[in-house]
């Protein structure tokens, strides 16, 4: 399979349509065998414009007076199986560069008039080649918010070219998204749709779904269109001059920066109150404050309110983080950045700056992510324990019970392995106890059980016991790839499981004294005290290592 690439922008390989157009060859050479391409870079090619003389029809048929790299461009023309036409929108149609060389491809026409089958307009010339089973490809990025609409120029120009719709378009607003690197989520994202575009034309022609997929918005309409302005530098007011006049650039780039961050700012993540956070770029000694509210941000340089959360890092460890180089909470816990103050917006930061790119229907409707809940591990341990300290029959068959019944009423959540090795557990000293086996001395290595559960599940690199119910509360799956939330619930679930031991220790003499029937209520009271530590510890902790502490 052959592939021409003509680049029409007047960036080259820097081009952000031509970031499509490499993943669209991706994906074609994932699918395709035998693939070589040839990629013509317009700009640095010299391709005059057309005389209009008409030499290539009568004097000399077939060849152009002018002697270029245009000739270079039709025998790749006709050597390709796939022309791939790659380019930015200018003024709603092709660059000018590009048009030209467009213009230069009369030699490949014939002179006479025909009518042919799928016309557009008044009339056409015939080839002079065979160009039957040739494709055509136009991939091509804009500059405002959609690309609907704004490719009538370019659909009627093709379709003149190619015949009505005989050809694959890719069409992409917020071009200029694809040279941020602090957004490589959102347009890596796109980037994998193209990709696999790439693939579906390789194999016959791209699917409704990709297509479905290419046409979402990088990113909302409103949070794009303040991002993009916000990007020049120069406030609205100026008239576009700057405040000096002369076009000349006013704000500090860390200031530009905080206007970006704040336009991608996601309204929805609002809750109850205003939220004002503090940037201090630590560097170059600046600082802004960005007040999150339920109408959307706003950045102020001056006249700061009381702040809510204040970051104090160097504007260096920004970009970094932003650009995907480092992960923000891995930078926390080198002690890269400093946060003082409410550490809640740091824990909750994607939702309220993900930027992420709005989905296609039925992905939104997708069911959501089912929650852990520590319920259904815990329950069946507590009746155990209170239950078969007070009567070993009964409180066995409780127990029993309680293990078939817990994991039906909470039919919604999703189940662990720790929800389903209680379950197992707590049935089998039930069983044992059932069939004659001392309460005295199962109900304290029932205990020790419980409590070598939790430390087991803090060995070898292995997610903490209760990071597996606490992620539901910090963003789910994803916040399991969190140092700082994986070390707070590492120090937790070896606190609980040392608590448990002790508890073990102190049944197995409880069980033997006076107080044995109420060893499961005793025991209880514990484990209370240590839930209200625990609610406290998980915010306190993290906050006092992003303090630096
Ligand atoms: C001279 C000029 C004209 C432009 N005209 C349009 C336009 O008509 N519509 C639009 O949406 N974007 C327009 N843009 C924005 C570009 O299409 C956009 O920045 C594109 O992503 C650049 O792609 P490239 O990096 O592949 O060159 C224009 C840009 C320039 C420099």
């Amino acid at each position: 399979m052959h592939i021409l690439v003509i680049n029409g922008s007047p960036k080259g390989e820097k081009s952000n349509s031509y970031q499509l157009t490499k993943a669209f060859l991706e994906g074609i050479k994932q699918e395709a065998s035998e693939v070589e391409i040839r990629e013509q870079v317009v700009c640095r090619m010299d391709i005059k414009p057309c005389l209009g003389c008409f030499s290539c029809w009568n004097r000399t048929p077939g060849e152009c007076c002018i002697a270029d790299d245009m000739k270079q461009v039709i025998q790749d023309l006709l050597w390709a199986d796939i022309t791939i036409w790659s380019f930015p929108l200018y003024y709603f149609t092709v660059p000018g560069a590009l048009k030209n060389l467009i213009d230069r491809q009369l030699p490949m026409l014939l002179p006479f008039m025909e009518e042919r089958e799928g016309q557009v307009g008044s009339g056409g010339h015939p080839s002079r080649y065979d160009m039957s089973g040739k494709r055509t490809v136009v991939i091509s990025t804009c500059g405002f918010y959609t690309a609907e609409g704004n490719y009538d120029g370019v659909c009627s120009l093709f379709d003149h070219l190619c015949g009505q719709g005989n050809y694959t378009t890719i069409f992409c607003g917020q071009g200029e998204l694809f040279r941020v690197p602090e957004l490589s989520a959102v347009t890596g994202e796109y980037l994998s749709c193209v990709e696999q575009a790439g693939r579906e034309y390789a194999g016959g022609g791209i699917s409704a779904q990709s297509r479905e997929r290419l046409a979402q918005l990088l990113l909302p309409k409103e949070t794009f269109e303040a991002c993009a302005d916000a990007s020049w530098g120069i406030e609205r007011e100026s008239g576009g001059t700057g405040k000096n006049g002369g076009g000349t650039k006013k704000e500090s780039d860390t200031l530009t920066f905080t206007r970006q961050m704040a336009a991608l700012y996601r309204k929805e993540s609002w809750q109850d109150r205003d939220i004002v956070l503090e940037m201090c770029y630590t560097d170059v000694e600046e600082c802004y404050q960005i007040v999150l509210g339920k109408d959307g941000s706003h950045v102020y340089t001056d006249g700061f309110l009381k702040a809510d959360t204040k970051i104090e890092t160097p504007v260096t460890v920004w970009r970094s983080i932003a650009a995907g180089e480092i992960r923000g909470d891995e930078a926390m816990m080198q002690g890269l950045y400093r946060v003082k103050g409410d550490f809640s917006l740091m824990m909750k930061w994607d939702d309220y700056f993900g930027g992420s790119r709005p989905q296609p229907k039925q992905e939104q409707e997708a069911p959501a992510q089912k929650n852990t809940d520590m319920s259904i591990m815990l329950i069946p341990w507590i009746v155990l324990w209170v239950a078969a300290s007070i009567s070993r029959w009964q409180g066995c068959l409780l127990g029993i019970a309680a293990c078939a019944l817990v994991p039906l009423l909470y039919y919604r959540n999703k189940k662990t392995v720790y929800d389903v090795l209680s379950g197992v557990l707590v049935t089998g000293f039930c069983i044992a106890m059932l069939a004659g086996m001392s309460e005295k001395q199962m109900l304290p290595v029932s205990y020790l059980a419980f409590g070598v559960m939790w430390l087991v599940s803090c060995s070898g690199g292995q997610i903490p016991l209760t990071a597996h119910y606490s992620k539901n509360s910090y963003g789910g799956e994803e916040a399991l790839q969190n140092p700082l939330f994986i070390r707070t619930n590492w120090i937790l679930t070896m606190l609980w499981g040392i608590l448990y031991l002790f508890t073990a220790v102190g049944s197995w003499f409880m069980m033997r004294s006076a107080l044995s029937s109420l060893s499961g209520l005793i025991n209880s009271a514990a484990p209370v005290l240590m839930g209200i530590f625990t609610v406290w510890f998980q915010r306190w902790y993290p906050a006092r290592v992003a303090r630096g502490k």
